[in-house]
């Protein structure tokens, strides 16, 4: 049993376990040398043996309970055939998709090697990885891949929300695709030896009001559903900015022993769903700060949440300009020392 494995027997500590979203990134200087050796993002993410050199990097470095795979939530609609580069300054880019009969009715993926090489990965870091940390697999929700796929621009979502109004249909039936490519691709990086999976709703809050049900909570639940009747192994849900949701999915999934909810920075001290495994909330700013004021906060999460199930983590990924003295400094003071 790995630590992050008891919390979810709802085993509460007063060290809880900790791992960081994006822990695997550009921070650590041994990441951005290994970057440099692929030109191509993508190219990156599917080559099995860096990427498991990525996963690794920093557990090796820092005393972590948890590796997440190194991949990243755009590898789905890679797959699906609408390619992916990552421009410096910019940020993602994804081709426009130009036939979407092609698109939708594909009863195969154009790429599938994009998503099997993730299996490898995770079979290859399971081989290294100690028993006693958990691997991580994890996707995009259908919202968040869906407002890259449809050409977000920064924090401008005003092109999908245009796009589902003058098309609802093919909005619809892309978001039905997606819960079956999502699913089964959470179920495949179980199968592969995934301990439990996180689906990131990362721009949950940008999702209007009237459509947080039909766009955010219908198709988290049913995703949820789906890997828990083919797997073991629990979920984390973090729907960044839409907290508030979290009961209205929680009522709707039957096995709540395998269900987590992650917490973005402005929810870390609540708990807006009683009797599941809460992680995350700390300021990924803070943490570029350090000193007092981390440990300050470090001190106000861990008693907010004391004497329930908890996973130390941050609100969002770390930032890349993150000191690796202050890792280390929210690693120490997690584990007390
Ligand atoms: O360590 C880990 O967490 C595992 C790997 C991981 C990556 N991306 C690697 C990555 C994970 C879990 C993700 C998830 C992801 N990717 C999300 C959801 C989580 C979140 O942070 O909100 C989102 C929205 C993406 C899409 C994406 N991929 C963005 C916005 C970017 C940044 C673009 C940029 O240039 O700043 C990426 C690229 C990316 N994914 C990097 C890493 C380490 C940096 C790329 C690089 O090294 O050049």
């Amino acid at each position: 049993m790995t630590k992050i494995q008891n919390t979810f027997k709802k085993m509460v500590s007063h060290h809880p376990p900790i791992w960081l979203m994006r822990q695997a990134g550009r921070y650590l200087p041994e990441y951005r040398k290994l970057r440099q050796e692929f030109p191509s993002f993508m190219e990156f993410c599917r080559n099995s043996q860096a990427a498991t050199t990525a996963t690794l990097q920093p557990i090796n470095r820092f005393d972590f309970d948890a590796a997440i795979i190194f991949s990243d939530i755009l590898t789905i609609p890679h797959a699906m055939g609408q390619t992916v580069s990552f421009v410096p300054q910019q940020g993602p880019v994804l081709e426009p998709i130009q036939d979407w009969n092609t698109f939708l009715s594909a009863a195969v993926l154009a790429d599938p090697q994009t998503l099997e090489s993730t299996y490898q990965t995770i079979k290859l870091t399971r081989h290294t990885l100690p028993q006693e940390k958990s691997l991580f697999g994890f996707a995009g929700a259908p919202w968040t891949l869906m407002t890259y796929m449809l050409g977000k621009k920064g924090s401008d979502y005003s092109k999908i929300i245009t796009f589902a109004a003058e098309h609802p249909k093919l909005f619809k039936q892309l978001q039905c695709r997606l819960i079956e490519v999502i699913s089964s691709h959470l179920i495949e990086q179980i199968n592969a030896g995934a301990d439990m999976v996180q689906l990131f709703d990362s721009w949950a809050a940008a999702v209007p009001q009237a459509q947080q049900q039909a766009w955010v909570v219908e198709p988290i639940v049913q995703i949820v559903n789906k890997v828990h009747q083919q797997t073991a192994a629990p979920i984390i849900v973090f729907a960044k900015g839409a907290e508030y949701c979290y009961p209205q999915i929680a009522a709707q999934i039957e096995q709540t022993t395998k269900l987590g909810f992650s917490l973005g920075s402005a929810a870390a001290l609540t708990q807006p769903v009683k009797g599941y495994v809460l992680q995350g909330g700390l300021n990924p700013e803070t943490l570029v700060q350090g000193g007092e004021r981390l440990a300050t906060e470090v001190q106000q999460i861990l008693q907010a949440h004391a004497g329930t199930p908890y996973i130390f983590n941050l609100g969002h990924g770390i930032l890349p300009h993150t000191p690796l003295a202050h890792v280390e400094q929210l690693v120490n003071l997690v584990a007390g020392h």
